[in-house]
């Protein structure tokens, strides 16, 4: 759908010029303004943040630590607001605590409550684009989750005997999500947040329960965690064998039920969950794609059993929250069609791998397939893919992109196919130095998937990698057949989203050509396909999440994560001090618009 006057799909810039500044650089014309940081009051009564006396119930009302996703919905009453929804992924203690002024379990119990999700209302400012924070008085949707906060375990797994717990017999009452990464809106307005590496945060006082070893070792559960089981035992593996199974979820969130209790869809696989996007396919079935983001694992489509009630009545909207409990999870394999033709590209299967009521893989049963998904998908011999981050269906085009961020791991040739074709890369040690040859796909790849005959709910698609990441001046690299020396480099790409025009903005983490990370537009279709330009880079040590381009094309929102996440850096001796000069950094949410 169109929007009147210049969007960020038309807005045209001069791109932004690889550096390390520890700021947040846009192009000229723009402006840059930090909505939300660390510490900020979102619930009432929260105390003004203070350093020095930060309180674990303090932190439980206050902004969390590492925005990652950021999803900004319609405010249900005031046409000028609307409610910011974001991930707290994970902490940085030695940046955020002054060394010897906390105890050991304080620290534990602050850096608990600043995971977990941050519901914030918001209200436009005076300029077109602006956006502020509403005044906290004025809000009745403003939430914190975070580690104490009850959970829902929803889907054919709840129940299951493995999710029970010494503090929960009934296997369907969670408290706490944690190392929530990206996510999703649906269009019945919820949020989807993905619980991605929970697995670093099981320690062990004594040995693994030997039931459980391959699904342990698969899932990376080793009982080496964050310390955590020093304030909570139920983060000891040896007291609590099955915490970690109530982890690695799918949450959905209601942001306008202040009072609801958030879910976690067994129905959507247990994994490592970037995220959740979902869409609609022509007959009524919602489908979500879904990432597992480590080296060497799958793609996964959920479609559900019912269909989407598009009326907007209040029973249309209770149907709909119930439509991602039942329905099948598939996961993608990826056949090439060889390098004749000079592109990576080819065709792809969904392989079922269960129903609410049937498994399709032989010796697991509807719950095995749920709660150990990884190593159901092993037995249907999917494609290993290269850390697959976020995936987002392009509302203009009806096609699938997925970021798969990089995978020095895969390093031999025997190891590549046509999806995944890399072995070795070019990368720059640090800015303006000359490119070196590594092991590896390094600088990551964006996938371009096509359901066959457009249908989302089908069994067949066709693919081709839009992107070869990297640094134009490097042989491997690909940018849609656009002239290379027309585009900004390109390095590790971990979030998707799209502007009204369907163009493609993706964030990075984990540049490796010596630059920040950033934000970049792509358009897909016509003439410009494939011209990459940077529209902002991140603070120093920061990774670009987010991000969210407003469906009114005038607002982009990124989050930049982990400023000042460095080797060695300190509290007292920090990389960035972005964005108040306070001596040390706070990662904050930050709205970009057209002066
Ligand atoms: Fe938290 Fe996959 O990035
Ligand atoms: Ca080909
Ligand atoms: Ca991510
Ligand atoms: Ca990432």
């Amino acid at each position: 759908a169109a929007v009147a006057g210049r969007t960020a799909g038309t807005w045209r810039f001069e791109p932004v010029a690889p550096n390390n500044r520890d700021r947040v650089t846009v192009p000229r014309g723009f402006r840059a303004d930090v909505l939300i940081s660390w510490g900020d009051a979102v619930e009432k009564g929260a105390p003004r943040f203070d350093v020095d006396n930060q309180t674990p119930e303090a932190a439980a009302k206050q902004f969390g630590y590492n925005n990652d996703y950021v999803g900004v919905l319609p405010h249900p009453e005031d046409r000028r607001g609307g409610v910011l929804v974001t991930n707290h992924e994970y902490t940085d203690e030695q940046l955020m605590f002054p060394t010897g002024r906390y105890d050991s379990a304080t620290i534990k119990r602050i850096a608990m409550a600043s995971h977990g999700m941050s519901v914030v209302e918001l209200v436009r400012g005076s300029k077109a684009g602006s956006w502020n924070v509403q005044k906290l008085r004025k809000t009745t949707l403003n939430r914190r989750l975070h580690v104490g906060s009850q959970f829902q375990l929803v889907g054919p797994a709840a129940g299951d005997e493995r999710l029970r717990t010494a503090a929960d017999e009934t296997g369907r009452e969670v408290l706490g999500t944690f190392n929530n990464c990206a996510g999703g809106l649906t269009p019945w307005g919820t949020v989807l947040s993905g619980e991605e590496n929970f697995n670093g945060y099981f320690d062990a006082s004594g040995p693994l329960d030997a039931r459980y070893t391959a699904s342990y070792a698969r899932y990376g559960i080793s009982g080496t965690g964050r310390g955590w089981n020093e304030v909570d035992e139920r983060f000891d593996l040896a007291v609590e064998p099955h915490e970690p199974f109530r982890h690695g979820w799918i949450v959905e969130l209601d942001p306008y039920d202040p009072d609801s209790t958030p879910r976690k869809h067994t129905m959507l696989g247990r994994m490592k969950h970037e995220g959740a996007n979902v869409t609609i396919a022509d007959n009524g079935k919602v489908v979500v794609y879904m990432g597992d983001d480590e080296r060497f694992d799958y793609i996964y489509r959920f479609v559900s059993a019912g269909t989407y009630d598009p009326s907007g009545t209040r029973r249309a909207r209770r149907r709909n929250l119930r439509l991602l409990t039942t329905g099948t999870l598939s996961v993608a394999r990826f056949d090439g069609d060889g390098l004749d033709d000079e592109r990576y590209d080819g065709s792809g299967t969904w392989i079922p791998l269960a129903s609410d009521t049937e498994s399709f893989v032989e010796g697991f049963s509807v719950a095995d397939v749920l709660i150990d998904t990884r190593l159901a998908a092993d037995q249907v011999a999917p494609t290993k893919m290269d850390r697959p981050e976020d995936i987002e269906v392009n509302p203009v085009n009806g096609r699938v992109y997925c970021a798969l961020t990089n995978n020095a791991n895969r390093d031999t040739p025997e190891e590549t196919d046509e999806a995944n074709p890399l072995f070795q890369s070019q990368t720059r040690p640090s800015l303006g130095a000359p490119l070196v040859t590594q092991g590896g796909n390094r600088n990551g790849y964006v996938l371009e998937m096509t359901p066959g005959n457009d249908n989302h709910a089908g069994r067949d698609f066709f693919w081709s990698l839009m992107l070869v990441c990297g640094d134009p001046a490097a042989p491997e690299t690909y940018f849609a057949g656009f002239p290379k020396e027309q585009v900004s480099p390109i390095s590790c790409p971990d979030n998707v989203a799209f502007d009204p025009e369907g163009n493609l903005w993706i964030s990075t983490d984990g540049n490796v050509l010596g630059s920040n990370d950033g934000l970049f537009r792509v358009p897909v279709r016509g003439p410009e396909r494939g011209r990459v330009q940077q529209f902002a880079t991140v603070p120093f040590g920061a990774e670009c999440c987010g991000p969210f381009i407003h469906p009114d094309g005038k607002s982009v929102f990124l989050a930049p994560q982990h400023p000042g996440e460095t080797n060695g850096a300190t509290f007292e001796t920090p990389s960035s001090t972005w964005p108040n000069r306070e001596g040390f950094p706070r990662p904050s949410v930050v709205v970009v618009y057209e002066r």
